[in-house]
């Protein structure tokens, strides 16, 4: 099959975790006479420092006449004083918006060769982690009206966040389907005892349940999502949730895995148009040294093959790959443990694209 891949590496270390993504990519095109035709597009801060725009409509144009798209990371501290309107997360965000990519499912998924990597007693996480965090990705406060006034003379700021029953109902679907393909256990995540948007949510969430009579459904808070997520992990399949509560528990949830440098995320629209990226940031204390864990973009593009090019074979040959670098005992210094081998960021990419035989 031929596939056009749009590739945003950006900043920090996102152009050398792509770099293997790709590598890895490369070598199931080869096993399974695929042809994917990349494109690199700019986005971020480096696209600031060419074009003076986080992303240019050219860019942005790439991205939606693709195939997929794979991203690595955007932002640093050389761009944090950039004003609101140009700051590199905005073109993350307007990738996410353009495209349409309102689901955006966070596996979850302990290596068990990784469990001692993770900063939860063994009691906790030893007996495996696999949950879905299913979060919407095109509303709530992300997307919103905002802006910062003076009244009384002090500054005040004021952010909305509004989400209409529809694009909940869209969302919700995508959580209930992901369930039925799963244990069948969906959490829907809220704030219904203080805020109006939740409140909606958990209605429209109501009222689809009764479609889904197999989905064992239950709402919980999302405060108290945060304790049970390190209390009893193990007792989630697939939370739903809204744009910023998802974002704030994927990162917190990442640490049942040992390191959020293993975690993927595909942002999926209605049709087959997605983007892939792992769910970490920049990092730019480590980037250009070659050290970065490239395996949550390497596991994005197992996911982009599955999601958005129907290639479900290919995807599980890619997660046996990891699966078999871990089992053989290579860690980059993230996942680092007592008498396994610590080897660099392309050597990881090698490592996984050699093991695709
Ligand atoms: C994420 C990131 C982004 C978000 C940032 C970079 C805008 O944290 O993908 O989780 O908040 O969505
Ligand atoms: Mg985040």
């Amino acid at each position: 099959m031929n596939k056009r891949i749009t590739a945003l590496p950006g900043d920090g270390i996102g152009p050398e975790i792509v770099a293997e993504a790709i590598k890895v990519l490369d070598r199931i095109c080869k096993k399974y006479d695929h042809k994917f035709e990349y494109t690199y597009v700019d986005i971020g801060g480096c696209s600031i420092d060419k074009y003076g725009v986080p992303i240019t409509d050219e860019g942005m144009e790439k991205c939606k006449n693709a195939d997929s798209v794979l991203l690595g990371a955007v932002g640093g501290p050389k761009w944090d004083s950039c004003p609101a309107s140009i700051r590199p997360e905005k073109a993350l965000l307007a990738v996410r918006k353009e495209l349409g990519l309102f689901a955006n499912l966070r596996p979850t998924k302990l290596f068990p060769q990784l469990a001692g990597a993770s900063p939860l007693k063994q009691e906790i996480v030893g007996n495996g982690i696999d949950l879905l965090i299913v979060r919407e990705l095109t509303g709530g406060v992300y997307f919103g009206e905002r802006k910062t006034e003076e009244v009384n003379g002090e500054l005040v700021a004021t952010d909305i966040m509004p989400y209409s029953e529809s694009e909940i109902e869209r969302i919700g679907r995508v959580g209930f389907e992901t369930a039925m393909k799963r244990n069948r256990r969906l959490a829907s995540v809220d704030k219904a005892n203080v805020l109006d948007t939740s409140r909606l949510w958990r209605k429209v969430m109501h009222r689809l349940s009764e479609e889904y009579p197999e989905v064992e459904y239950s709402d919980i808070l999302v405060d108290n999502t945060a304790m049970q997520l390190i209390k009893n992990p193990t007792q989630f399949d697939v939370l739903v949730t809204e744009n910023m509560f998802g974002d704030i528990l994927s990162d917190e949830a990442s640490m049942l895995t040992g390191s959020i440098g293993m975690m993927p995320s595909a942002s999926l629209s209605s049709g087959t148009l997605g983007m892939y990226e792992p769910i970490h940031g920049s990092a730019p204390d480590i980037a250009g040294k070659n050290l970065a864990n490239p395996l949550g973009t390497i596991l994005s593009a197992a996911m982009m093959l599955r999601y958005s090019f129907d290639m479900a074979k290919e995807a599980d040959e890619i997660e046996a790959a990891v699966n078999k670098a871990l089992d053989e005992g290579y860690r980059t210094g993230d996942i680092m443990g007592e008498g396994k081998k610590q080897v660099s960021c392309s050597e990881m990419g090698d490592i996984v694209a050699n093991l695709i035989v």
